[in-house]
């Protein structure tokens, strides 16, 4: 069995979304989700290694997942120009192969939208991170209005299949919280702005640690 996800059109996209994505504030959100991170970091789902810059100097080093061989090969080469020492290998974030309380910090950005099992994910989360550990998380979520979500389940018919397998509505934070960690900050807002109307603009950024 191969852990590769090939979405070879997204990959080719996905570099120039998020360039625009940072060019409208998404580069602030990354320091916001790295701030202080520290010691030995497991990030999944990875991409083209967009948080690599990102990371402070009291992270000691990054263990890089990404089952998209397109976007891992970008993660590679952003590795080799990162601060802090990042290594990419492929790998999905419901069957992590690392160790048992391996990591202080474990990182998702975008991604909880997109694997297959959630719940599955963050219990391997779970399982890699040191007791007290951190999960940093920056998703889109499901909004918090019934209009809101009402239009991010018409869009959600065809959104997958164009976004690699993203879903508009899931509800991450709540999710987090009820796999075994406690949310110690978080922050909700919608992306770009408070008045966007893009199904994937409500968005949560935050830390939970590992019970
Ligand atoms: C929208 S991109 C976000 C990439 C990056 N984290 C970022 O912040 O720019 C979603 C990423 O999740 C990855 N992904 C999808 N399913 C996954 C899984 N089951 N395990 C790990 N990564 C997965 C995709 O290959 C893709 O790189």
């Amino acid at each position: 069995m191969t852990d590769d996800r090939r979405h070879p059109i997204f990959a080719r996209l996905y570099p120039r979304m998020d360039a625009a994505c940072a060019r409208a504030g998404g580069g602030e959100l990354r320091d916001e989700l790295l701030a202080s991170a520290r010691g030995r970091v497991l990030e999944v789902g990875a991409g083209h290694g967009a948080n690599f810059a990102h990371y402070p100097a009291t992270v000691t080093e990054v263990v890089a997942l990404e089952p998209e061989p397109t976007l891992r090969a970008r993660a590679e080469a952003a590795a080799r120009d990162a601060r802090v020492p990042a290594t990419v290998r492929p790998g999905l974030a419901e069957d992590l192969d690392v160790a048992d309380v391996s990591f202080d910090t474990a990182v998702v950005s975008l991604v909880l939208c997109s694997v297959r099992d959630p719940g599955r994910a963050l219990a391997e989360l779970r399982r890699a991170l040191r007791p007290g550990g951190e999960l940093r998380f920056y998703e889109h979520v499901r909004g918090d209005t019934p209009a809101m979500v009402r239009y991010q389940r018409a869009v959600d018919v065809v959104w997958p299949y164009v976004a690699a397998g993203c879903r508009l509505t899931r509800p991450t934070a709540d999710r987090i919280a009820a796999s075994g960690f406690t949310i110690r900050r978080r922050r909700d807002f919608r992306f770009p702005g408070e008045r966007s109307l893009h199904p994937a603009a409500p968005c949560v950024i935050g830390v939970a640690t590992r019970d």
